[in-house]
């Protein structure tokens, strides 16, 4: 049968090329219904977005800057025959040429670096404002399995830090990743979704980076392709909505809420922050002056790059002062 198809690809080439070249979800290896939301949503972007999720996605690394600058740590991976370059939009980042083994990066288990994509990489350099100049500040991280924006914000400031995760065993990864790099945080396996772990005290900074459809990571992760349905995208979005709602309490009037999602879904993404806006009186968003994504309503859109950062989703909230 093998046999058969292959001489009737050599014999017929031209036409089932041209078959498949007609069909977009079959030349961009995507189910369709993913196609059409985002031609509707990105249409000078679509194919290329695509495009992006069937590349494999580089290798990029964090380094921690409580053992060492990046410039010294891009020596130390030159001295280890690694060819490697600075991000262009984040500080701590490195990507390398060719991905390896993390036990060939010199320190990994010592602490030195971790794995991190670029775009999850920008939710340190987005809370500067709020915890750069306020050390001991009470942060909460609401979702934070398996702990990589959780460990990022505590390399970068001194912080009072609650990680919270409802899945009991991806929250025992936060606790192995804290201890490898030497970080302290408070870790909780709650819902966020309710109440009932709070304290009552106020929180003075809240990341959400949500549960969500992973659309903006699929060349990590190709099976979301496979699995992933047009019903789960509202699913989701309400999940997203409730968290919003419920960690908004949470959070001392002044203060900030970071809301993030490595989707590019327009319903969990800008819609779902200009919904949010125009239900709670007291959350406006800042403006996000960066040189990276593009503007999306109240927050701001990467879209994954061929050779750079994955997709993204940010909007920073802040809570009307007292
Ligand atoms: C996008 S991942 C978080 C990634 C993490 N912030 C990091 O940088 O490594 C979303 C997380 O939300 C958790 N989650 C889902 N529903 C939740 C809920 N109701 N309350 C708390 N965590 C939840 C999942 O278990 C998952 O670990």
């Amino acid at each position: 049968m093998l046999n058969g198809c292959l001489r009737r690809f050599q014999r017929d080439t031209q036409a089932l090329q041209a078959q498949v070249d007609r069909d977009p979800s079959i030349a961009l290896l995507h189910p369709e219904w993913m196609l059409t939301r985002w031609r509707e949503a990105w249409p000078d972007d679509w194919r290329e977005l695509a495009e992006a999720n069937n590349q494999p996605g580089p290798m990029t690394l964090r380094v921690n800057r409580r053992h060492v600058d990046r410039e010294t740590y891009l020596a130390r991976l030159r001295d280890a025959g690694l060819a490697a370059y600075p991000t262009p939009y984040t500080p701590d980042g490195v990507t390398l040429n060719e991905a390896c083994d993390v036990r060939a990066l010199p320190g990994f288990s010592e602490g030195a670096v971790s794995v991190q994509d670029e775009a999850a990489q920008l939710t340190a350099p987005l809370l500067e404002p709020a915890l750069a100049t306020t050390p001991g500040a009470r942060v909460l991280d609401a979702c934070s399995a398996p702990g990589g924006k959780t460990a990022h914000l505590l390399e970068a400031f001194d912080l009072e830090l609650t990680a919270l995760d409802s899945d009991a065993e991806r929250l025992g990864r936060v606790d192995a990743t804290l201890a490898r790099l030497g970080l302290e945080a408070t870790t909780l396996a709650a819902d966020a979704s309710r109440l009932d772990w709070w304290d009552g005290q106020a929180f003075d900074s809240v990341l959400l980076d949500a549960p969500c459809s992973g659309t903006g990571v699929i060349r990590r992760h190709p099976d979301i392709k496979r699995l992933r349905r047009p019903n789960d995208i509202r699913e989701l979005a309400a999940l997203q909505a409730r968290l919003l709602d419920t960690l908004w309490t949470t959070l001392a009037p002044g203060g900030t809420l970071l809301y993030a999602t490595c989707s590019v879904m327009p319903e969990e993404n800008v819609d779902q922050i200009a919904t949010f806006l125009a239900r709670t009186p007291d959350a406006s968003a800042d403006e996000l002056d960066v040189d990276w994504g593009r503007p999306a309503g109240a927050g701001r859109q990467l879209l994954p790059r061929i050779d750079g950062h994955d997709g993204f989703f940010y909007a920073r909230l802040r809570k009307q002062s007292a």
